[in-house]
Order: structure tokens, then sequence, then C-alpha cells
């Protein structure tokens, strides 16, 4: 299976990042086919609602969203969305991606996507990850997309936090039950 794993921090090695790589050893280990896709330093500007692509495409934007990740989503078998919490919610540059998704809303949701979700945050709070999980569920539903697993990551503020938690251990294992 092909899998697109969407990387939404700015660190390169901050904590979101190591359970996306302990992920990655374990769905490569079961031999899926795995493409990296870092965010950071990407040109994929919001949409702006102007709705020339009348939800079928395409978008008069001509970013990195739309000539690069656009064509890498309709080709993948599953999205594995990476982020750290930020204000209770998905970090901006990850909630951009998905508002562009609206250039081409039929079409990805008749494809029944598989995704994952690995998110990590600072707090070992339940409320913590209340917005980020209702939205990612919520979405699922919408697309419709099937969720295949979800890590929530509380007390992961750094790496050697993270490292001190058994989530890095829960995402590998994730990847190998894909
Ligand atoms: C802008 C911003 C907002 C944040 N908001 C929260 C928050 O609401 N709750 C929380 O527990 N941590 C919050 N954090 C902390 C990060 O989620 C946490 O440090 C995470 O480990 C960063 O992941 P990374 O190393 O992959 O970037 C915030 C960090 C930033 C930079």
């Amino acid at each position: 299976m092909k899998i697109l794993v969407l990387k939404s921090s700015g660190n390169k090695n901050g904590s979101s990042t190591i359970l996306a790589r302990e992920f990655i050893r374990g769905a490569q280990e079961k031999g899926h086919l795995i493409t990296e896709y870092d965010l950071c330093g990407k040109d994929i500007r919001p949409c702006i609602g102007c709705n020339a692509c009348e939800m079928s495409g395409p978008c008069i934007q001509k970013d990195d969203f739309e000539l690069e990740l656009k064509g890498m989503l309709l080709d993948t078998d599953m999205i594995v969305f990476v982020m750290p919490v930020y204000y209770y919610n998905w970090p901006a540059q990850l909630k951009t991606v998905v508002d562009r998704f609206y250039s081409f809303t039929m079409e990805l949701g008749s494809m029944h996507k598989k995704t994952v979700m690995l998110a990590v945050a600072w707090d070992n709070t339940e409320e913590v990850f209340k917005i980020t999980k209702t939205y990612y569920e919520t979405l699922c539903k919408y697309k419709p997309f099937k969720d295949c697993g979800a890590i929530y990551g509380g007390g992961c503020g750094t790496p050697e936090m993270t490292r001190r938690t058994t989530y890095p251990q829960k995402a590998y294992e994730l990847g190998r039950s894909i």
C-alpha cells in the first residue's frame, strides 16, 4: 500500500517527527511504500473561498498544493496526519491543506482513502486533544476517510519527554498493524 506521511511541524527532529519515524519503521517492515511530505517551507496558501473550482478543480492558486501535493494525495492509499497540537487544535499548516481539499471534494471523497492520526502535545490532560480528536473524527466521517488508528501523545512537549513515553512504541506498533 502507498502511504503518504504529512508532517506539519517546523521541528525537523521534534516530537511529532519521532512518532512519524516510528510509524514509518513499522509500516516499512510490513512492506508498505512510504512517501514523506514536509509541509514546512512549502508554498501552500489558504483557500480563499473564490469557488472558481466549484469543488471539482482545478484551483486557481498554482502553488505547491495544486502543483505537487494534490497529485500525491490522489495517488496514495493512506494519508497520515502528523501534528503538534497548537492551541488545542490542528496546526494551521495542516488545516490549510485540509481546506484545500475543497477544490476536489467529490474526487477525494469518492476514493475512501485510509487515514491515520499522529498527534503530540505538551500537556498530558484529556482536554488537550479534545478538539483535535473531534475534528479528525468528523473529517473522517464527512469525506469519508477510513480511520486506521490514532495516537494522541500527551506529555510529549520535547523530544526528550517524548522518548520517555510509550507513544513512540505505540506509533511503531500502529505502523506494523497497517
Ligand atoms: C504555537 C504553539 C501552540 C501550542 N499549543 C499547545 C497547546 O495548546 N497544548 C499543549 O499541550 N501544547 C501546545 N504546544 C506545544 C506543542 O504541542 C509541543 O511542544 C509539541 O511537542 C511540539 O511538537 P514538535 O516537536 O513536533 O513541533 C504548542 C506549541 C506551539 C509552538
